[in-house]
């Protein structure tokens, strides 16, 4: 029908943004030795000498880790961008980085200019940045509440279909060649020209056009188009409440997340979900799956690695069905345990793999079960579940906040990694099982359902309870109850 039309087209539009943003993950794993051969090249035309193995890690540690920096910086602007211009337009706006950043990335060997590559990255890190906050503030704004769960989960689906494209794209015999790479990294430019041409058919979101631009009758017209009812008063009702709620408040600026009592509790479980998305340790495999393979004697490293962007892809399409059902609390600390264990059996299988050869296809299993518990929970959750545990008012700040959060941990891997693991050999995998049995239990006495709830329920669930019985949870599982308090409904 016509409405379900509207939802689909915004919610895929969106999420073409989240298509780059897994793309620019996943595309520098497997042509690394190639463009590393190109440096190398542009290297000896300007000095007349080989690059030292040394620069060599150092400038592809940079262009790999830089995309991290980009996406740090920028996400930090996303409250702002999406208040001053709208969800919308901010995300036509964004476009731009991602011509500047893939014309950069594209020209690099044309140019004979490493610099133009890291600048590239830094640029396209940058447009991903405001993507992963501007989209799942949108798609969460405009998603009906009994959706909003697996509708939020899109955009994992998205970051993680753009991984497995790029890593199929980047074979040799497709686009990871020699003289093809700078399409391949110059190709993320494609899904932005589609974006460009279809969000100007996609409404605001009513949410934002309501409650922050007081526009009452765009709202409803914005509503009316995506549910399809010309009838839509309840679901404005519902807003004018929220921002009845709102304009008692003063305006939330990042320092207030910190400073309100009502905030501190929610902004410290958005910053550590986030935390535990990044430091499970995913992007090691996504970053260097390849050469992780390599050291663990599997065959052909750069298929299994497709193996891994595979099952990931699967596995996010498990969650997605099962959010709305089992609730995210739950489906998060399946994923984490889950992690944990295949962690451990990664490291077991690792140290013994001098003595028994075929302990290479017992870690190969461990990394796909280690990535498909990700996408179970800690996958998507987090990004969705930030722009649940807010109202209007704080969500921008907070979705900068958590974004922050979250690259931060994603450049601390991406450039700490290698180290790490050259210096713990077998066993730097279980940094990351001690770190997901911290996050497994954080989440268990610390982290609320969600599901079925309506914003106001969920912050109100936040807002009601008094300061000191916030801060006694720790003794006690966080239930409904705990957060919803009387007024609650629990579905
Ligand atoms: C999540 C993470 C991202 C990671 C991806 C893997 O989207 O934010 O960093 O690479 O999952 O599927």
């Amino acid at each position: 029908c016509y409405a379900g039309g509207t939802l689909a087209l915004s919610v895929f539009t969106a999420v073409l943004g989240s298509l780059q943003f897994g793309y620019n993950i996943g595309v520098i794993n497997a042509p690394q030795k190639i463009i590393e051969a190109d440096y190398n090249a542009t290297w000896v035309h300007r000095y007349g000498e080989p690059i030292s193995s040394r620069t060599l890690t150092t400038l592809w540690s940079l262009s790999v880790a830089i995309f991290s920096v980009g996406g740090m910086m920028s996400s930090f602007t996303v409250g702002v961008v999406s208040e001053w211009l709208g969800r919308r337009k901010a995300m036509l706006i964004n476009n731009m980085f991602a011509f500047i950043g893939g014309g950069l990335m594209g020209m690099a060997k044309l140019c004979r200019s490493f610099e133009m590559m890291i600048l590239g990255r830094f640029v396209i890190g940058a447009y991903c940045g405001l993507a992963s906050g501007l989209v799942p503030m949108y798609v969460g704004e405009i998603a009906p509440t009994s959706l909003r769960g697996a509708l939020g989960t899109l955009h994992q689906l998205a970051i993680v279909t753009g991984i497995l494209i790029a890593q199929i794209l980047g074979l040799e015999s497709l686009l990871g060649s020699e003289d093809l790479w700078p399409v391949l990294v110059g190709v993320t430019v494609l899904p932005t020209v589609l974006q460009m041409g279809l969000l100007p058919f996609c409404p605001e979101s009513p949410r934002f056009l309501y409650i922050i631009r007081c526009q009452e009758h765009h709202a409803k017209s914005g509503l009316r188009r995506l549910t399809g009812r010309q009838e839509v008063g309840d679901m404005l009702a519902e807003m004018k409440e929220e921002k009845r709620r709102m304009d008692m408040e003063r305006k939330v600026s990042i320092p207030e997340l910190f400073r309100s009592t009502m905030y501190r509790q929610p902004i410290a479980i958005a910053i550590l979900l986030q935390l535990s998305q990044q430091l499970s340790g995913i992007n090691a495999i996504f970053y260097y799956s390849t050469s992780i393979f390599q050291k663990a004697g599997v065959q052909s490293p750069v298929y299994a690695t497709i193996g891994a962007g595979v099952v990931n892809c699967a596995f996010t399409v498990v969650s997605l069905f099962l959010v709305e059902r089992m609730g995210r609390r739950t489906l998060h600390m399946l994923g984490l345990s889950g992690m944990c264990g295949c962690a451990v059996v990664m490291t077991v299988a690792l140290s013994l793999l001098d003595s028994v050869p075929w302990m290479s296809y017992i870690s190969m299993l461990a990394i796909f079960g280690f990535v498909a518990f990700f996408e179970v929970g800690p996958g998507p959750i987090p990004w969705f579940f930030v722009a649940e545990l807010f109202s209007q008012g704080p969500r921008p700040a907070a979705m900068a906040v958590a974004g922050f959060a979250n690259w931060t941990a994603n450049f601390i891997i991406g450039f700490g990694f290698q180290y790490v693991a050259e210096l713990c050999g077998p066993y730097v995998f279980l940094i990351f099982a001690a770190l997901l049995l911290f996050f497994l239990v954080f989440t268990f006495f610390r982290v609320p359902e969600t599901r079925g709830k309506t914003f106001d329920q969920i912050s109100s669930g936040f807002g009601h309870a008094s300061p000191d019985i916030m801060d006694m949870e720790l003794d006690k599982p966080s239930t409904e109850l705990d957060y919803l308090g009387a007024e609650g409904s629990l579905n």
